[in-house]
């Protein structure tokens, strides 16, 4: 497992989408509570970056088109799949994730827009 620090878990505000990117993928950060959810960053209806999107209740709304995600899940109401949530933890005051995970689905799940 390669460990990769992503962001000061005290610096993380609540429900605040923050981007990351991990080995050239978009991630998406979003602290609720004690909780977090790393999930893949980009819109799965034409690859926006999420984390421009807003909040509204428990889903992050893209700022494009308005699909809605559950961001405790990453599920979607649209007929799509989820999108990926990644392992995270906080160690040491910092979020991680393990960059192989991220680097081992991005390689079967090519982002086909880059907008
Ligand atoms: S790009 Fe996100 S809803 Fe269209």
């Amino acid at each position: 497992m390669k460990k990769i620090k992503l962001y000061p878990w005290a610096e993380l505000e609540q429900r605040v989408p923050v981007q990351a990117v991990v080995e050239g993928t978009d991630l998406m950060i979003i602290r609720y509570g004690e909780e977090v959810s790393v999930l893949y960053g980009r819109c799965l209806h034409r690859g926006v970056l999420l984390a421009n999107g807003v909040i509204v209740g428990k889903k992050v709304v893209c700022n494009w088109h308005g699909w809605e995600f559950r961001y405790d899940t990453g599920e979607s109401g649209q007929r799509c799949p989820a999108l990926k949530k990644f392992k995270a933890w906080i160690e040491e005051g910092y979020l991680w994730v393990d960059a192989d995970e991220v680097v081992s689905w991005s390689e079967q799940n090519p982002e086909p827009y880059q907008v």
